[in-house]
């Protein structure tokens, strides 16, 4: 097993690109149609692939052609995926990706396979996770497989980071086992519904107040801003044309995890994140736009040099 552990879903995006949405019941014509790799769990380990680091990703697809293209796409980035689960009577899942002309997108999951990634598939693998240093998940499989990759994790001092998307509402136990979650604005709002919270910072408080490590907000073209008791660290976005977000926020947290595993200051992954994410939006697609290694240690020393010496040349 390898030092980043990737626990999620995969699926096939057909994307649809428009000028504008349709209106109930509206026919619209569209500009192009695209199908590519994807699904947030996948596009998350691919970036980790791609940028060297050493990933395993645990899955599940169907034995289908949409599986075998997906598995062979992750291996080309230099995904570990010997795991993946291979279900004979559920098919791989699919995303439908409504993409607008300013690349803001609207996404429909149908899970598939990805509902089949049980938590005995996940005990079966249980002495392969904690050899792991990092696990990574997101909230696209059964939650009951993501709370019991979190125990296990928690139970053998791995670091858990949760991307909390699609966002839903959390056991309030569960915080207290994650050392990083990364919501996006929306997202922080859903986890927290119930709780009669008005304001960002109170919903913020709320999370670490149940016991979360540290919170990664994402906010697109506003950059990210970490918070937890001790800091709050504010990093902007880089400037670039938006083409496609779909997929960035899975980059930053690929990236992200890269660099927690690399032993990086926590400030630094946040920048070589920033900058994968950054760089992903001017291309096409999910996993077709994650950058190189090269590619982001390059955006990285434009954006912050000293954060670049201290990385790259010390
Ligand atoms: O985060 C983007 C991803 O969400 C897409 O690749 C799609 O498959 C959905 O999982």
């Amino acid at each position: 097993m390898s030092e980043i552990v990737v626990v999620g879903s995969m699926n096939m995006d057909f994307v649809v690109s428009v000028e504008r949405y349709p209106q109930r019941g509206e026919t619209i014509i569209g500009k192009e149609f695209l199908m590519s790799p994807g699904g947030k769990g996948a596009n998350q380990a691919a970036t980790i692939g791609n940028l060297g680091g050493d990933v395993t990703f645990l899955a599940a697809c169907g034995k289908d052609i949409f599986g075998d293209q997906l598995l062979t796409n992750l291996k080309s980035f230099g995904v570990n995926v010997e795991h993946v689960i291979r279900c004979e009577d559920t098919p791989t899942g699919i995303a439908s990706i409504t993409l607008e002309s300013k690349g803001e997108n609207r996404i429909v999951v149908i899970p598939g396979a990805n509902h089949r990634l049980s938590v005995s598939n996940i005990e079966r693998l249980a002495e392969e996770i904690k050899k792991a240093k990092v696990v990574l998940l997101q909230l696209e499989i059964p939650l009951e497989t993501v709370l019991r990759t979190i125990e296990i994790a928690y139970e053998h001092n791995i670091q858990v980071v949760l991307d909390p998307a699609p966002a839903r509402k959390l056991p309030e136990e569960i915080y207290a086992k994650i050392d990083y979650i990364l919501p996006n604005e929306g997202e922080i709002t859903q986890l927290c519904a119930g709780y009669n919270l008005i304001t960002e910072k109170e919903r913020i408080n709320k999370l670490l107040a149940l016991g979360v490590g540290g919170i990664l907000i994402t906010k697109g073209e506003q950059g990210v801003t970490y918070y937890s008791t001790e800091q709050t660290i504010t990093q902007p976005a880089i400037q670039t044309k938006v083409v496609d977000t779909t997929g960035a926020g899975d980059i930053f947290a690929g990236a992200f995890v890269f660099g927690l595993q690399k032993g990086w200051a926590l400030e630094d992954s946040i920048k070589f994140a920033t900058c994968a994410a950054g760089l992903s939006v001017a291309r096409q697609g999910a996993q077709s736009s994650i950058p190189t290694f090269t590619e982001v240690k390059e955006a990285l020393q434009v954006m912050d040099p000293s954060s670049y010496q201290k990385l790259f040349c010390a």
